[in-house]
């Protein structure tokens, strides 16, 4: 499988606190990865310093073949990261339509029919105030904000945060479309079960460590990530 992001030996820091050590990791074209891990583990962390929004070194933080090392968070959505935040940070005054063209407004896409077809939801309240929209309506947005740009990959922070277990299944089952358009997906979820049933394959973190990986299947199977995340066992 073609790598698009690629990150060898990953450390993070806020000012003199290192949050992040030795993380290794890889998404591959197309391909959807789970990060999980408790609270405070550093996977907000790692996204942001992913999107350059953090302090990080790396022996290799390459994105498609360019060096993300260095560059400003401009640079980073440039290259075609899109980064989707915990707690979504939508303008809750504008429309979903005013919403979504601010997301391609760096790419001169101002064209919402990817993101209507993905979420037909969105079509019907398009020129809804995003601020009178559910929470799951809300995460859409944001989720289509992203794509706006294009990106070849995105990275969703805490997905489910917030919502009705039968809201995340209908946005948690949008990602394999999203990932077989081209626009692979990186997901940080809380709920492991929906994170690893999903995803391709993932990568635990604890206290700032990458601590296990593999294939999802096997990781859900693991008595390990039963015991810990699943409660079973
Ligand atoms: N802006 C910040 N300044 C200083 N420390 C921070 C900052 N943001 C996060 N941290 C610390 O970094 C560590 C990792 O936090 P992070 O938010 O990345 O974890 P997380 O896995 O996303 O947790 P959660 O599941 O609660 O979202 C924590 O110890 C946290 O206190
Ligand atoms: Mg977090």
């Amino acid at each position: 499988m073609r790598q698009v992001l690629e990150v060898h030996n990953l450390s993070a820091r806020y000012g003199r606190v290192e949050v992040l050590w030795e993380v290794d990791l890889f998404v591959g074209s197309k391909e959807i990865v789970s990060l999980v891990g408790p609270n405070g583990a550093g996977k907000t962390s790692l996204l942001r310093a992913l999107s350059g929004m953090a302090s990080s070194s790396a022996d290799v933080m390459s994105f498609r073949g360019k060096d993300l090392r260095g560059l400003s968070i401009e640079q980073i959505v440039d290259v075609g990261i899109a980064h989707v935040p915990e707690g979504r940070r939508l303008f809750p005054g504008l429309t979903v339509r005013d919403n979504l063209r601010l997301g391609g407004w760096r790419t001169h896409n101002q064209d919402v029919s990817r993101v209507v077809e993905l979420f037909p939801k969105l079509g019907q309240r398009i020129n809804q105030v995003c601020g009178t929209m559910s929470g799951g309506e809300q995460q859409m947005v944001a989720i289509g904000r992203g794509l706006m740009g294009e990106p070849d990959l995105i990275m969703i922070d805490e997905l489910s945060m917030g919502l009705a277990p039968v809201v995340v299944e209908e946005i948690i089952d949008v990602l394999p479309d999203i990932a077989a358009s081209g626009t692979s997906v990186l997901l940080v979820e809380q709920d492991v079960d929906a994170a690893l049933t999903t995803a391709e394959r993932a990568y635990v973190l604890e206290t700032g460590r990458v601590v296990m990986s593999g294939q999802a299947g096997e990781l859900l199977a693991d008595p390990r990530i039963q015991q810990a995340y699943l409660g079973i066992g």
